[in-house]
């Protein structure tokens, strides 16, 4: 069996490629963790997610125990075999999930008593219950229960957030049952608060991970908030171990995040934006609504290998938008996914050969250029 580790491969400023060894198989980092928030990255069949390169995906604590629940999951094989992807799979907590119901939730001290957004019954989660639903599900990593306070917030009421986060936390791994080649990730709390910040993470590495993220980011702060909240936060993290940056981002804050440290990412950006006709490439986004696109024979991205850009025009994935058909968002999700995944090769690359600021520099001129 394989213990869950994460071995450094080479660094490169404060950028990290490496390989993350899992019972489920071993992730070269950096790496991109397409979403799929109910047990399928949406509209995107299972062969479709491993073609475009990716090692691992994401799924939902919340979404899952609500529907089909976490019971009938692991009556059926866990959610590997459930959704056939016998990768690794990274479990969210339920904590950020449940806090965008609004108010639709209540906190204490113990956990969050929350209606569903199916169908309005009363539920709750806790440290322990999220835990043991993430068990039940078999996550190959299983996420710390926090809570993630809306920014802009009173330094005050964001610490104790965070300390109630590493309350949390504590109690997630005294729950987390240790099996090899699976792993538990704690998450840094404390807002843009630099101080805040390593009083968590101090938190954290005193229980002891196998992995760290880094939570409260991408909430409205701004990119650069965020870097300088990064660049706060990453060198006090363990060198050993894989740091996983939640709900980030664009191909331009996964850069700049590699560049401060940063291995793991989840968006549902590529996915979503496949389903609203907008395609990311290396000259920046298109929308493929856009009229302008509609006689236009040449693919998205002569540099792309998905089904999209190997078979079909811009002008039908234009036709299939405007006529509302299930295969331009399939196609054009595939596109996303596939796009994100070869930005992070080319990152893992150039961290290797000891060129990512010069990568940094020539993606970053090519999105601000137009269209091919
Ligand atoms: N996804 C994006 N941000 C967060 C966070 O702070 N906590 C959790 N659990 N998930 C997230
Ligand atoms: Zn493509």
């Amino acid at each position: 069996m394989t213990r869950f580790a994460w071995t450094c491969e080479s660094t490169d400023g404060a950028a990290r490629a490496g390989m993350l060894h899992t019972a489920h198989g071993p992730v070269p980092t950096p790496t991109f963790m397409p979403v799929g928030t109910v047990g399928t990255v949406k509209a995107m069949t299972m062969d479709a997610v491993r073609a475009t390169g990716a090692g691992i995906v994401l799924g939902n604590t919340y979404h899952l125990m609500l529907r089909p629940g976490a019971e009938r999951v692991r009556a059926l094989g866990g959610l590997h075999r459930f959704m056939d992807w016998p990768g690794p799979i990274l479990t969210d907590s339920g904590g950020f999930q449940v806090m965008s119901l609004g108010a639709l939730r209540r906190l204490d001290q113990d956990g969050v008593t929350f209606r569903s957004h199916i169908d309005g019954s009363e539920h709750r989660l806790t440290p322990e219950s999220s835990t043991e639903i993430q068990h039940m599900l078999d996550a190959t990593i299983t996420m710390c229960f926090d809570e993630c306070p809306a920014l802009p917030a009173p330094p005050e009421a964001i610490a104790a957030s965070m300390r109630l986060s590493m309350r949390w936390a504590a109690r997630s791994r005294q729950a987390y049952v240790a099996r090899e080649g699976y792993g538990q990730f704690g998450i840094v709390q404390g807002g843009t608060e630099p101080e805040l910040r390593a009083e968590s993470v101090r938190a954290l590495t005193e229980i002891g991970f196998e992995g760290y993220a880094i939570g409260g980011l991408a909430v409205g702060e701004g990119q650069e908030l965020m870097f300088a909240t990064l660049d706060a936060t990453t060198p006090l993290m363990p060198q050993d171990s894989p740091r996983y940056l939640m709900g980030v981002g664009t191909p331009d804050d996964l850069l700049g995040s590699v560049q401060r440290g940063v291995d793991m990412f989840d968006c549902v950006m590529p996915t979503r934006a496949g389903r609203t006709a907008r395609a990311y490439t290396e000259r920046g986004t298109l929308n493929l609504r856009n009229a302008r696109h509609a006689t236009d024979a040449r693919p998205i991205s002569p540099h792309c290998d998905c089904l999209a850009c190997t078979r079909h025009s811009r002008a039908y994935l234009h036709h299939l938008f405007r006529a509302n058909e299930i295969l331009g968002p399939m196609l054009l999700t595939w596109h996303n996914i596939a796009y994100y995944q070869r930005l992070m090769r080319q990152i893992r690359d150039a961290i290797g050969q000891g060129r990512l600021n010069a990568l940094a520099d020539t993606l970053r001129a090519q999105w601000q250029a137009s269209d091919w």
